[in-house]
């Protein structure tokens, strides 16, 4: 004689589990994980925002780069601004004309430096090129232009005033 196909097999009376319980308690907990998630995720962004909003904006003092004839025309030199650890490339375009930028590309931060023959910034990481008269993209992987210094002449000395980003 054939046994019944719905029997309950025998292994379920060694693990006496209520499965309806099981089951209701799984889908709470669940909700539970993801409402949790849920609100700490809100709750980091409502910090974000406040911190951001909070934020004191960056001053940049006036700072005397080089004199205008530390550099020939054509010529470049790699100075510091804001901060030490903030490498500027100043180039003297014209007599009385000079750029100065970021000297970190913006594609993975390697150093840019002043091409004359082509009148770009090159970098050699992955050869991206940066127009001279504003820093914007010329060429390769970089998508942004590279944060400009605002100059002045005040005197014979070449100023720096403000970093304009890109
Ligand atoms: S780091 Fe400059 S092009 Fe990649």
């Amino acid at each position: 004689m054939a046994e019944p196909r719905c029997q309950v097999p025998a292994w379920r009376s060694d693990f006496p589990v209520d499965w309806d319980e099981d089951t209701r308690s799984s889908r709470r907990m669940f909700t539970q994980i993801c409402a949790g998630s849920s609100a700490a995720l809100f709750l980091a962004n409502v910090w974000i925002l406040l911190k951001s909003a909070w934020r004191k904006p960056q001053i940049f003092p006036k700072t005397r780069l080089l004199g205008i004839g530390d550099i020939p025309v054509g010529g470049s030199k790699v100075v510091a601004y804001p901060s030490p650890s903030d490498p500027v490339v100043v180039v003297r375009i014209e007599t009385d004309r000079y750029v100065a930028y970021s000297q970190k590309c913006t594609h993975l931060s390697c150093p840019v430096r002043y091409e004359p023959s082509q009148k770009v910034l090159a970098c050699a990481c992955h050869m991206g090129l940066f127009r001279i008269e504003d820093g914007s993209v010329l060429a390769g992987p970089p998508t942004r232009a590279l944060p400009r210094v605002r100059l002045s002449i005040v005197g014979q000395d070449v100023v720096a005033e403000e970093v304009i980003p890109a």
